[in-house]
Formats: C-alpha cells, sequence, structure tokens
C-alpha cells in the first residue's frame, strides 16, 4: 500500500513538472510575439493580421498537395495559378506515408522531392504553411499513417514509447526540409502546423512530443493547429497549446447530388469566439470550404463545383471576412488526384474537389471569384487593422451588414450579405455611413442591391493614391498610381446602379468627367464632395475624372462578368505596383523592363486585350513576344491576341493495335503457389476483430495497398456442403472468387455463403483450392484518433459449411500483394503504385514489357472475358511548344456486367475505374508523366467482377488547348520492365 502510495505521489509530482516546463514555454512565445514587431525573418503577430518580416499581411492561402500531382515541374505551373489568382500563401501536407514504405526507410527523390515544391512557392512568391502532421487527414489511405504503422502495437496519435518513436522518426526525417525552408533561415515557411484537427480522443502528451521534435530540429516559426470543424478551444492554452489557434470550416459539407441547397449556416459568432478564445490572435481558418470531395459512386465533381461556386465564394468567404478573418486557407484550391492507391475509401481517383483551380490545372468561375477579393485586400490595406461597430442600415431584417473600422484611419467597411445565405431575392437596402465628410445616407440616388446569392465589401472614407474616396456603392477590385494619373476598377453585376463620392480637389463644381457611357451622372453630394452615379455595364466603362484629387483619375466601372477578367499582376514587389490587363484567360505575371511590359499568361481562343499601364510604357510583349496594341489615352492599350491553330495530336485510341493477356492463373487449383506467405498468424495488431483463424488481413502480411490474392486450400469430405467467407475492407471494395478454377461470383464487402457445392464442385476425396482477388479501396483514416486506420483489409471468417465439429481454423491459406511487399520493386512510383495482381507483379504495366506474343485484341472488347484481362497499346501525343493541352482518358462504356479497371500510363497507376459505381470516367494524365512530345505506354487491368466483362471504348482527349505560358515540364523517370528486370 505505502509503496503504490509512493509511487502516486512520484508520477504526480511528474505531471506537475511537465505543467511547469509547458507555462514557460508558451511565455517565451508571447514575447517574441510582443519584442520583435519589426525583425527580418520573422513572424509575429497581433490580434488583427500576422505580419512577416514585419509587414502585415491578409494570409490569402490555398491548399495544394504536391503528392496529388506526381510531376513536379506541373508545381511551378499550379504555383504561378495561385499566385495569378492573388493568393500570397499555399499550404502543403506532407504525407508520411507517400515518403516512408517501411520502418527506418524514407524517400525525397524525384516526385517526392519536397524541396522542389518549397522552390515552387518561392518561385511565385508565396509564404508557406507547412501540416506535416504526424496525421493529415486528406481523405488520403491511413490518413497519411505510413503502411507500415498498421503493423504497431501502440496507438497512433497518442503518447507511448513505441508511437513517440515512430512520431519522432518521421518529423526528423521530414524537418530536413522544413527547417531550412523557414522564413527565419531565408525560406519561405511562415507557420507551421501540429497534427491535424486532433480534437477527441486527444493526449496533450503526444502534441507536446510533436512541439518539441519539431523545436528540436530547428522549427522556430509560429507553431499553428487547425480545430475541428468549429472554434472549440481545443489547444488554445496549456499543454499542447500552439501560438496561433485557428479551426477549419466546411459550411455547405459534401452533399454534391444537390448542388443548389445551401443551408443558412453562416457562422456569426466567430469575431466573438476569437476574442474569448485567443484575443491577442489573429481569427484564423486553416482550413475554409474551397469545395468538396466526392465518394464513390456520387454525384461528380461538377456537381461539386456548382454546390461550392462563384457565389458561395462572395457569400461564404465575405463573411469570414466579416467575421475578421486575416488568415484564410482554402482547402483545396487545386485538388489533383488521388493516384494509385493514395485515397481512402471515402473517394475515388480524381481529387478534383470543385476547387478553384480544377484537376487539369483549369480556371474557374470561383477561382475568378476568389482574385476579386485578393487583389482588393492586397490592395486596400486598412482592412487589415479592424474593429468591428454597427453599422444602421434599412431593411436590416433581411440585409445584415458587418461594420470594420480600421483602428489607424477613419476607412469603414460595410460587408453586406443577405441574413438567408441561401436567399436567392433581390433585395435592396441603403447604409448609413458615418464619414470624416459627413453623414450619408447610401445610395443617394438609384438603388444598392444584393441580387441573390451576393455579398458585397463597401468602402467609405479612404484615401487611395492622390484621390479620397468618400464612398463606393461599387466593390473596389484594385488603384493604382499610374505616374501622370490614378486608375481604379470597381464592379457589381451588371445592370446594377453605382455611386461613387469623392472629395473634390476644390469644388464639386470644377470636377470634370469625360465618358462614352451614358449611364453616367454627375453631382454634388456637398459643395466639394462629387458624386457619380452610373450602371454598371456588359464590359468595363472608362470614366475619366478630373479635379477630384491631386491627380487626375481614370476610373473604370466593370459589370461583372467582365471583371472576373480583369488582372492585376504586381510588377515590383517591393512597392507592390500593379498594372492592368483585360481579357486573358490567365494572366501568370507580368514584368516591366525599359519602358515594355512582359505579360506571361493563358489564352484559350483569340481574345481581345486592354492594358492600362504607366505612362512610360510603350510597348508590350506576351509570352515573350511582341504584341501590337493601340493607345486609346490614358495609359489604356487595345488590341488582339491572336490564337493561333495549334497541331495537337495524339492518336485515335479507337484504331489502336491493343495486344491482350488473362491475368488471372492464381484463380486456377495448379496454380503453384508456393513462394506465397502462408497465411498462418493468430494474432493481429487489427482494430478489427477476427471470427475464425488464421489471420486474413493482408496488412499483417506486409501487403498493404491495391489487390490482394488469397488462396485456400481444404481436404474434402462427404460432408462440407461448402463455406463461408466474410470480406472486410472498405466502400466500393469488391472481391471475386473461383473454386477450383470455377468462377463462384463478384461481392461487395460483407459475408456470403456458398452452399450446395458437395457433389459439384467439391470434390470430397480430393484437395479443393478457393481463389480470391480482393480490389480494396484503401484504408481507412483515423479522423477521431481512435486508430480505426487500423481496420482489416481481408476476411474475417472463412469456415466449412457442413462440417459438424466445426474447427476455427478449417481452411488453409496462402496471400500474396503487391511485389515485394514493403521492400518495393519500384520506389520511384512508391508504395502505392502496384497492388498484387499477376500483371503488376510481373511487370505488364511498364513500358517497355515485350507483349508482342500477346494476343491482338480490340477496344471496346468484343470478348466476354472473365477474371483479370490485361490491355496494352503505345500512344503518341504531340503538344507544340508553348501549347497547353492537358490530357485524359475516358471511359465510354454502356456494359451491363461489372468489372474495375487500373489504368497505368507510362507505368503509373494514373486512375480506377469502377463502370458500375462511377461517376468518374474520365482520368487526368499530367505532362510529365505523360510525354507530350512522343510515345507513351498504356496498360490497362480489367477486374471482371462479374463473370463475364467487355471494357467499353477507350480514347485520348485534351480538357482544352490553351496557348500557353506554361513553364517547361520535363519528363518524370519512368523506369521500364528492363529497369526492374536487371535487378
Ligand atoms: C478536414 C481535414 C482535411 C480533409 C477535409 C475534407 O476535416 O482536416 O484533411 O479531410 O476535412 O476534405
Amino acid at each position: 500500500m505505502l509503496l503504490k502510495g509512493a509511487l502516486t505521489s512520484i508520477s504526480l509530482a511528474i505531471a506537475a513538472i511537465t505543467t511547469v516546463v509547458a507555462v514557460p514555454v508558451s511565455q517565451t512565445l508571447k514575447g517574441r510575439q510582443e519584442d520583435n514587431t519589426n525583425g527580418d525573418g520573422q513572424v509575429t503577430w497581433d490580434k488583427h493580421t500576422i505580419m512577416v518580416n514585419g509587414e502585415r499581411l491578409f494570409l490569402f492561402s490555398g491548399e495544394f498537395h504536391y503528392f496529388r500531382l506526381p510531376s513536379p515541374d506541373l508545381w511551378y505551373d499550379i504555383a504561378e495559378k495561385f499566385k495569378a489568382l492573388e493568393f500570397n500563401g499555399i499550404s502543403f501536407y506532407f504525407n508520411w506515408g507517400y515518403h516512408s514504405p517501411k520502418k527506418g526507410v524514407y524517400d525525397f527523390d524525384g516526385v517526392r522531392n519536397v524541396q522542389k515544391a518549397f522552390d515552387a512557392a518561392e518561385a511565385a512568391d508565396l509564404h508557406v504553411i507547412t501540416r506535416a502532421g504526424p496525421y493529415i487527414n486528406a481523405e488520403v489511405t491511413m490518413g497519411g499513417f505510413p503502411n507500415w504503422l498498421i503493423n504497431m502495437y501502440a496507438m497512433a496519435r497518442r503518447s507511448s514509447p513505441e508511437n513517440d518513436a515512430n512520431s519522432r522518426e518521421w518529423l526528423e526525417q521530414i524537418d530536413k526540409f522544413l527547417v531550412p525552408n523557414q522564413i527565419s533561415r531565408g525560406g519561405n515557411v511562415i507557420l507551421n502546423q501540429i497534427d491535424n484537427e486532433y480534437a477527441v480522443n486527444t493526449d496533450p502528451k503526444y502534441m507536446e512530443m510533436i512541439k518539441d521534435q519539431f523545436k528540436k530540429d530547428g522549427m522556430d516559426v509560429p507553431t499553428i493547429f487547425n480545430d475541428i470543424g468549429a472554434p472549440n478551444g481545443n489547444w488554445v492554452s496549456g499543454p499542447g497549446s500552439v501560438d496561433i489557434y485557428g479551426w477549419d470550416s466546411y459550411p455547405l459539407g459534401f452533399d454534391c447530388a444537390n448542388p443548389t441547397v445551401w443551408g443558412t449556416n453562416r457562422s456569426i459568432h466567430w469575431r466573438e469566439a476569437n476574442e474569448r478564445l485567443n484575443p491577442d490572435q489573429p481569427l484564423a481558418l486553416y482550413e475554409f470550404q474551397g469545395g468538396a470531395f466526392d465518394p464513390w459512386g456520387g454525384p461528380g465533381y461538377d456537381a461539386c463545383r456548382q454546390l461550392v461556386n462563384e457565389q458561395y465564394a462572395k457569400v461564404y468567404y465575405k463573411n469570414n471576412y466579416a467575421q475578421g478573418a486575416t488568415i484564410q486557407n482554402l482547402y483545396m484550391t487545386y485538388g489533383g488526384t488521388s493516384w494509385g492507391g493514395l485515397a481512402t475509401p471515402s473517394v475515388y481517383s480524381s481529387y478534383d474537389y470543385g476547387a478553384p483551380i480544377s484537376e487539369p490545372g483549369l480556371m474557374t468561375p470561383k477561382g475568378y471569384e476568389v482574385k476579386l477579393q485578393g487583389t482588393f485586400f492586397h490592395t486596400v490595406k486598412p482592412f487589415l487593422t479592424t474593429e468591428r461597430f454597427e453599422p444602421k442600415s434599412d431593411n436590416s431584417d433581411i440585409i445584415l451588414i458587418d461594420g470594420l473600422a480600421d483602428v489607424n484611419t477613419n476607412t469603414k467597411f460595410y460587408i453586406a450579405q443577405h441574413w438567408n445565405t441561401a436567399s436567392e431575392e433581390l433585395d435592396a437596402f441603403h447604409v448609413q455611413m458615418e464619414t470624416s465628410d459627413g453623414k450619408f445616407k447610401v445610395p443617394h440616388k438609384g438603388k444598392l442591391v444584393l441580387n441573390g446569392r451576393d455579398a458585397k465589401i463597401l468602402v467609405s472614407d479612404y484615401d487611395f493614391e492622390s484621390q479620397h474616396l468618400v464612398y463606393s456603392t461599387s466593390e473596389i477590385f484594385t488603384h493604382q498610381d499610374m505616374g501622370s494619373h490614378d486608375v481604379m476598377l470597381v464592379y457589381a453585376y451588371e445592370k446594377e446602379d453605382g455611386e461613387i463620392a469623392l472629395k473634390a480637389k476644390s469644388k464639386a463644381s470644377k470636377v470634370k468627367i469625360e465618358t462614352k457611357d451614358k449611364t453616367v451622372t454627375q453631382s454634388a453630394l456637398k459643395k466639394d464632395i462629387v458624386q457619380i452615379n452610373y450602371k454598371h455595364p456588359n464590359g468595363t466603362s472608362p470614366i475619366y475624372i478630373k479635379n477630384a484629387g491631386e491627380k487626375d483619375l481614370l476610373l473604370l466601372v466593370a459589370g461583372y462578368s467582365s471583371a472576373t477578367r480583369w488582372w492585376a499582376p504586381i510588377v515590383d514587389s517591393k512597392s507592390g505596383n500593379r498594372v492592368l490587363i483585360h481579357g486573358p484567360y490567365l494572366v501568370r505575371s507580368a514584368e516591366i523592363k525599359d519602358n515594355s511590359v512582359s505579360f506571361k499568361g493563358d489564352i484559350d481562343e483569340t481574345t481581345d486585350i486592354q492594358v492600362v499601364v504607366p505612362d512610360n510604357i510603350k510597348s508590350f510583349k506576351w509570352n515573350g513576344k511582341d504584341i501590337k496594341l493601340k493607345p486609346t489615352g490614358h495609359g489604356s492599350w487595345k488590341g488582339t491576341l491572336n490564337f493561333g491553330r495549334p497541331q495537337v495530336e495524339y492518336t485515335d485510341l479507337t484504331k489502336a493495335t491493343w495486344k491482350f493477356s488473362q491475368g488471372s492463373p492464381e484463380s486456377q487449383p495448379d496454380f503453384d503457389d508456393t513462394e506465397w506467405i502462408t497465411a498462418d498468424h493468430l494474432q493481429t495488431n487489427s482494430v478489427t476483430v477476427p471470427d475464425t483463424w488464421p489471420i486474413l488481413y493482408a496488412d499483417d502480411y506486409g501487403y498493404h495497398t491495391g489487390n490482394i490474392w488469397l488462396r485456400g486450400t481444404f481436404n474434402g469430405t462427404s460432408e462440407i456442403t461448402g463455406f463461408n467467407l466474410t470480406c472486410y475492407a472498405g466502400a466500393a471494395s469488391a472481391w471475386v472468387i473461383w473454386l477450383n478454377g470455377e468462377y463462384l461470383g463478384g461481392y461487395d464487402v460483407g459475408n456470403q455463403d456458398f452452399t450446395n457445392l458437395n457433389g459439384t464442385l467439391i470434390d470430397p476425396e480430393g484437395t479443393n483450392v478457393i481463389s480470391i482477388l480482393l480490389w480494396t479501396t484503401g484504408h481507412a483514416d483515423d479522423w477521431d484518433a481512435d486508430d480505426r486506420y487500423k481496420q482489416a483489409r481481408g476476411f474475417t471468417k472463412s469456415e466449412l459449411l457442413g462440417v459438424k465439429n466445426q474447427t476455427i481454423w478449417a481452411i488453409d491459406w496462402k496471400i500474396q500483394g503487391n511485389l515485394g511487399g514493403e521492400d518495393l520493386v519500384d520506389p520511384v512510383r512508391g508504395p502505392y503504385n502496384e497492388g498484387g495482381l499477376y500483371g503488376e507483379r510481373n511487370g505488364w504495366h511498364l513500358p517497355g514489357f515485350p507483349d508482342d506474343k500477346w494476343e491482338d485484341a480490340s477496344i471496346p472488347e468484343t470478348k466476354n472475358r472473365t477474371g483479370v484481362s490485361w490491355y496494352r497499346t503505345t500512344f503518341e501525343v504531340n503538344i507544340p511548344e508553348g501549347y497547353d493541352a492537358p490530357m485524359s482518358l475516358k471511359f465510354d462504356d454502356d456494359t451491363k456486367t461489372r468489372y474495375r479497371s487500373l489504368v497505368f500510363v507510362n507505368g503509373w497507376q494514373l486512375g480506377r475505374y469502377a463502370n458500375d459505381l462511377g461517376p468518374q470516367t474520365q482520368y487526368y494524365l499530367p505532362n510529365g508523366i505523360l510525354n507530350t512530345k512522343g510515345e507513351n505506354t498504356l496498360a490497362i487491368a480489367v477486374v471482371a467482377v462479374d463473370e463475364a466483362a467487355q471494357v467499353g471504348k477507350i480514347t485520348l482527349e485534351p480538357y482544352t488547348i490553351l496557348e500557353s505560358g506554361i513553364p517547361d515540364v520535363k519528363l518524370v523517370e519512368s523506369p521500364t520492365y528492363q529497369d526492374r528486370t536487371q535487378h
């Protein structure tokens, strides 16, 4: 008793020491927050924003997963697109499992070279948020845990000697990249996340362990945490707490099947939560819904893009700003592809996500909307230091207006939204604006409206360039001093009224307006305030205003769709000076040199353009070529970018010569499986409880991904009437079964009886062989830290039927998965690229495999095929220099029999197709994996779930053709069949 008591007090003392240690640590961090507001290489913060090198900024970040785009040069392309859409940050998850096939083995080469992701971000001038877990969720298998962790005894996301050692092993490895890329070392990493949404079943010691390892390795940027779904206050203080707390939110959820149905669940209490929980920190949304993921059999990403559309971006993102958010990371901004076995069972290969940038890297209406918002708050600096106030307005039962007042100037912002987020009504309202020039009921003339799912940020009392804006009912895109005059671009939906009031330098009556727009009127709001009214046009109207500010003002009034095609690339990162260009599908960047502006960008058709530049600019280049533009006055020039007729060539696969081989010899009773692993485990580390023995979980035998084969043998007796099997695997998994070489059926996961087989298929006197092919869809995640990622992939039960004294080990089993198991035979393509199909194990998917002895076949297939069928062909793609034509492979298929297939291009498994589930039929083939200047190898493995399957039509198709400033994309190393067999 005494001894026990003593031990308890020792452990209490230890607990007390831990707590004491934790307090000074957080105080030190607070000290850093207060002391170094101007230091170089520093990230500091106050309640308004973070500051990077002393400079205040709205961190407008987008989520990107390098592991979902296996072509590092394309990371530069995506980073440029982030920049073009006015993101100034990029958030990276780092996927432990993607780098570690086996305990102690780490790979950061080739497509896994994360340094290139930092370099791409740096090249595009993006700040980086690092999120290295160890747990990341992200709809990746095991939530990013490595395959081998499944066989570790200790619980993940808990502190224990074993799990700490495993987590630290990963952190030490990834920190070799994170640490030197921090801003304090001259890199671009500014914030570092600790684990992910760790909010259920938590253990503060686990959080402290992660923080400790990061610190030990040299991480010194502020730590952050993304609370689950709402400001729940996890890790905001006490042990495990982080520097800048924040949360995630997905207000529209993931029901893309009802793409017009919005809730009314806008959060109006976040500001209060931020003030209560972490009043000295900015309001941070480390994941805010940028799209939605879609499950197997779901409605598809077009529907998600419609659900989480540009109107959503207006209404919900502006609400975030109204709540005071100045850190917002859109999850996803570019989704990419869960290629190979990267996905959890909850998603299929495409992870397009309906994001602002689509899977093949294309612009979307939401991308353009986001650009309008980003440009605004990177231009209008008073937006960064506001306090809330309550403005007076009418129609306030219908229209909610949040007021934000800058604490340093008189500038105020009014964020107007429908109270009912889903409202599709047209509603007018007035705002009472109290400015340093007096009180105004705005608008004075005409109507200020919200037309359906819209939200607006209105500005009053704002000094910009040499002007003073009293107020505007149009939203501001940007403004710029162009030397001889100022420019400002404003917008609203077409046909809506607009009203702008400007302070006149002397009298309102002296202000002169030049415009061809007949809707424009001018009046004096006050003696020294000019009021300009107009209708937002289809297009953009220039209004030239003299004698308002010190300089003349070129006011560009744009209708919404015209506004979406305005770009304001920064030409000088020091001053933040911008030029304006209208028209192109994408403007990646602009540079001024010797009185000439060079633009880099993409067009999708012949495009009329307008540029607005300083007076000294006399010539222009587009993607390195001179272009002729005509001056139209006030630094504005017009011209046309001609879309050439590119010879984009690619093989017509319906006319290609295909080779065919049967690929499931394992189904035959005489197949030699002596080399296979005998499944003889009696214990498992899985959280799935077995009903019979031996353990038939693939992971227990070192096979973690893709297809798994099992072969069971039993000696027949006259008693045995059949058998019973229970398959345990993720959603959309399937299994196909043979007995003594005869097809018995194809099934979803679950229990299945096979009866009345005696005398027909079961040989009562001989050995009987069951062959099972299990098509898996990845492992579960560990979202609520309960180790469910350790759920089985295999069979929980295998028993004979009709036997009186049933034993719990009735059938002997062998198991087969990918060649080498955790000892990868193809480390270049990594741990998720291939599974245990006969063809995969024998390199049939690889370029250079000699298929000349295979029989000829045609696709669409004309023969019924049972088991696994492999098809191979080669195809050409030729995309000329200066063009981007992201390619896809498309299935078009009306067969009634169910099948699954794996698509390998140049040996890389780029997609999984389930003709019975869908919804995905189109597979993105990223440049770099795809040779866009020559030959490619295509291999397709078709697993017939029903007895006979016929793969349908397969074609190549570009998503679009762009004349493009895309950076050079080099071919990714793709080892051949010969490379594999020579080793
Ligand atoms: C969040 C999680 C992300 C991702 C997202 C849904 O809860 O942090 O990793 O899973 O949900 O796409």
